[in-house]
């Protein structure tokens, strides 16, 4: 490298070629440049509002701070390997474009608050993003959950049938984890808010600055107390890919459920040609890709999660450079959560179509009323636990003789025991069977409309 670097005048010799791009970030936190350039901004505007630099200056150097943001846009700033980071990307190109006004732009500053103050104003706007987007792949829930109130579909525990449920009883169930996710991120939000712009290289600075003010105009809640933890924090950074984990924790089990359900063995959904794809070989197949990738991605966001915490564990006060580190996946798991909702959204609107008959038969093909059987003998007065062994003598005995619960004939109900009448059949019926679990937060029909009615107010819709 025979370019002047930053600190040229220092230094005897220049760096490796090869170090120079091993060292260099500008490969990625180009991404950043928004936000560089709007906390730039701020800060010009805090030094000039503090007399430490004149109102002239300060224009000069907002002007040139904007003529940045149109080059890149244009594409017409595109700094290479020779900037480094972004920051000295565009320090570079504003003294080239304003003289050496520019320069005064770092007093008072240093690149350590200067990136913390970068990617916190970068994560509160994508936070802001993933929020909206949770709440679409909620409102699509939603709508496939008011269509199948009464379309039944089998509950598992253990992936054995349990219990028969309503299909949108089911769904609902990721609309309060969603709902989850998205309370957590606004938790995150909190603190990820907080202004790190002026703790300088990681003590402050000599300046009479004003924090709160540079605060302010970046629309930041509060500003970092400490200066040494205010450059060195990247609590925030861990805290969303936590909460990214736990987005794609959940992304990752409906999917599972979307790829066990589009198979033959259960064929409880049809994937449409929208959102599967072929094979190459065998021409009867149409694959759930959407949904793998999906349960695939996950591991990339866990993995991100894990890098963070293992690149702060050891870190002494304050910056040091495996900080440049948290960029890259942070970015990558903020892309990844985003594109993950965005498929699962688009696969549940577009992509599938309940088999909403075979959803129907398949809750009276199994003993998934079992416990109803022990329930009805129970509200006759017969201890559960008796009645808990004597149904699992019939169920035994039934699939011996290969039948089912409804098959047997009330004689047969009469034999079991006494307390058996007609209305057993209407009792185990799948239908209501559902419908009578009507206890708050349960799958029976009146609980599945009111849980409904409450997620749409919560929504506002
Ligand atoms: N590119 C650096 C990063 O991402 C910016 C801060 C550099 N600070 C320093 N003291 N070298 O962390």
């Amino acid at each position: 490298m025979t370019k002047k670097t930053t600190w040229s005048d220092r230094f005897e010799s220049a760096l490796h070629p090869a170090i120079a791009i091993f060292n260099a970030s500008i490969g990625f936190d180009i991404e950043l440049i928004e936000y560089d350039l709007t906390g730039s901004i701020a800060h010009a505007q805090m030094l000039g509002q503090t007399g430490i630099i004149t109102t002239e200056e300060v224009a000069q150097l907002v002007a040139g701070l904007e003529q940045i943001r149109q080059e890149y846009y244009q594409g017409e700033f595109t700094p290479g390997v020779e900037a480094e980071d972004i920051h000295f990307a565009v320090e570079r190109r504003l003294t080239e474009i304003v003289g050496d006004v520019g320069k005064k732009l770092h007093t008072a500053r240093s690149r350590n608050d200067q990136i913390g103050t970068d990617v916190r104003l970068y994560l509160r706007e994508e936070i802001t993003n993933i929020r909206g987007k949770l709440r679409e792949f909620q409102l699509v829930l939603l709508e496939l959950a008011e269509n199948n109130v009464e379309t039944l579909i089998p509950g598992y525990t253990h992936l054995q049938r349990a219990q028969p449920l309503s299909l949108a009883h089911h769904l609902l169930a990721y609309v309060q984890m969603a709902q989850r996710d998205w309370e957590r991120l606004a938790d995150v939000y909190k603190r990820t808010n907080i202004s790190p712009l002026g703790c300088g290289a990681l003590a402050g600075t000599t300046f009479p600055i004003d924090r709160q003010y540079s605060a302010e105009l970046l629309n930041f809640d509060a500003v970092y107390e400490n200066s040494l933890d205010g450059v060195s924090d990247r609590d925030f950074a861990i805290e969303f890919l936590c909460a990214a984990s736990l987005i794609m924790v959940h992304l990752s089990r409906l999917s599972e459920e979307m790829i066990l359900w589009a198979s033959e063995e259960f064929n409880f959904v049809k994937l449409k040609d929208s959102c599967a794809t072929g094979s190459s070989i065998m021409p009867q197949k149409k694959n759930p890709d959407v949904p793998e990738l999906v349960r695939g991605k996950t591991g990339r966001v866990f993995g991100h999660l894990q890098a963070l915490l293992v690149i702060m564990k050891g870190l002494p006060l304050a910056y040091n450079k495996d900080l440049q580190e948290d960029k890259e996946g942070l970015f990558d798991g903020v892309k990844t959560v985003k594109a993950s909702l965005e498929a699962m959204t688009i696969l549940l609107a577009d992509g599938i179509e309940f088999n909403t008959t075979r959803l129907n038969n398949a809750v009276g093909e199994d003993f998934s009323n079992a416990t109803d059987v022990a329930d009805y003998l129970a509200a006759k007065g017969i201890p559960f636990r008796e009645a808990y062994n004597l149904v699992g003598k019939v169920v035994k005995k039934s699939l011996a003789v290969g039948k089912l619960l409804k098959d047997l004939t009330l004689e047969e109900w009469q034999q079991l025991h006494p307390a058996f009448e007609a209305d057993i059949y209407q009792a185990i019926a799948p239908r209501t069977v559902v419908s009578a679990r009507n206890s708050y937060g349960g799958t029976g029909f009146e609980q599945v409309k009111a849980a409904i009615a409450r997620a749409k107010s919560r929504l506002n819709i």
